[in-house]
């Protein structure tokens, strides 16, 4: 690694000894972490933990499903929230639709507030309540970003859930999560929560914004790997909710095996399913366990000046950003405007950077082992494709 300027910020954690356990990073600038984080000595670890148990004990559930339960806990710590106020799904968009299936559209409430900003599987999943008597109402995006006035346009008292983004996909655009949960709340609706895009780049707690269902997958920030997603559900919520997407999981005790009785889990898990992703599981808390000792706000803090030196360099290359650049209200993933991404993209991968291409933009999205001169290469290398194109 080079060695930082004494003149520049420096993270609050030894980056270098961080750095030293991503192999990755001998061979590229991953600036993808808003797709895929990279590999690490603990994440391969965790999966050889997984198949070295496969081949010795040949089955062992009670050691999955204790790796399954110390991986909600784990999530339940990046959270502050409780491990039984924890699921588990294969994706985000599970999940959605388990908590959806919960619903009741009757009685007057038909209404779904959802925004422009959500990952679409997130908007598909709210459509496809239609059949059901759901009525979908939507936020609009202006400018990359969500006005909080907009919200107040669309929720009323027939609004059974709100589903909005914590951070947007797109550019990082972070939203008042709170102020979201007192505007659903006080039509009594719920709020419902996508932080894919911002669990493991900032602090999160779930009591403090007061949100109802709060979800995300592991690849991205969380440093795991795709197949697994974990659901939030307050605990004065939980024992009101009968999702119809179910399974012996859900139950109180899945290995009762009666096969006529829906005796549904006083937990959360009540909207699990089938059999959980065992092997994510080992994955996905090898990593939020690091996220967890790094500390959420210390990684923040050095992401926010990862996050500067993006948008100070960026306009310095005459780079177009896509939304706000105001670091108070972003996370560090920023988002830059160009004519063919997947094109940009193949291009800089070829350079051994590895940006992350969505729709009419390119994403940097470092994280916490990421340096000054990193953020200085992705963004010469971003120029230097874009002048030659
Ligand atoms: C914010 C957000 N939500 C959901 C998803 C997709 O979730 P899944 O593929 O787990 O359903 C993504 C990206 O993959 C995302 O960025």
């Amino acid at each position: 690694m080079a060695e930082l300027s004494p003149a520049l910020p420096a993270p609050a954690f030894d980056i270098g000894g961080w750095r030293s356990q991503i192999p990755l990073l001998s061979s590229c600038v991953p600036m993808n972490n808003c797709s895929q984080a990279p590999q690490t000595h603990a994440t391969r670890a965790a999966a050889e933990r997984y198949l070295d148990n496969w081949n010795e004990v040949g089955m062992d559930w009670d050691a999955w499903m204790t790796e399954v339960s110390l991986a909600k806990a784990e999530f339940a710590r990046l959270i502050n929230a409780s491990p039984d106020e924890i699921a588990v799904f294969g994706s985000v968009s599970e999940a959605t639709s388990a908590v959806a299936s919960a619903i009741d559209f009757g009685r007057g409430r038909s209404r779904v507030v959802v925004t422009e900003a959500e990952f679409p599987t997130v908007g598909h999943v709210w459509l496809a309540q239609e059949p059901r008597g759901a009525r979908a109402a939507w936020v609009p995006v202006h400018d990359g970003e969500i006005h909080l006035e907009s919200y107040d346009n669309v929720i009323n008292d027939h609004t059974a859930i709100v589903s909005a983004c914590y951070g947007y996909y797109l550019n990082g655009f972070v939203q008042d999560v709170r102020a979201i949960a007192d505007r659903a709340h006080a039509h009594g609706a719920l709020l419902y929560v996508d932080a894919y895009q911002t669990l493991g780049t900032m602090p999160v707690d779930v009591r403090a914004v007061g949100v109802d269902f709060l979800v995300a997958g592991n690849l991205k920030f969380l440093l795991g790997i795709p197949g697994i997603a974990f659901l939030y559900v307050r605990r004065e919520l939980i024992e009101r909710l009968t999702p119809t997407v179910t399974g012996w999981f859900g139950r109180a005790n899945p290995f009762a095996f009666q096969v006529r009785e829906l005796d549904w889990s006083p937990t959360a898990s009540r909207f699990d399913a089938g059999t959980p992703p065992i092997v994510n599981a080992f994955v996905a808390r090898a990593g939020m366990r690091m996220i967890n000792d790094l500390g959420p706000a210390r990684i923040r803090a050095w992401l926010e000046a990862l996050g500067q030196r993006l948008i100070d360099g960026g306009r310095a290359r005459g780079l177009t950003i896509h939304g706000t650049t105001d670091m108070a209200r972003k996370t560090s993933t920023t988002a830059f405007v160009v004519d063919d991404s997947h094109a940009v993209e193949l291009a800089m991968r070829a350079r051994r950077v590895l940006p992350s291409a969505r729709g009419p933009v390119v994403r940097l999205a470092p994280h916490f082992y990421t340096t000054f001169d990193d953020v200085d290469t992705a963004l010469d290398t971003l120029a230097a494709v874009l002048a030659r194109a």
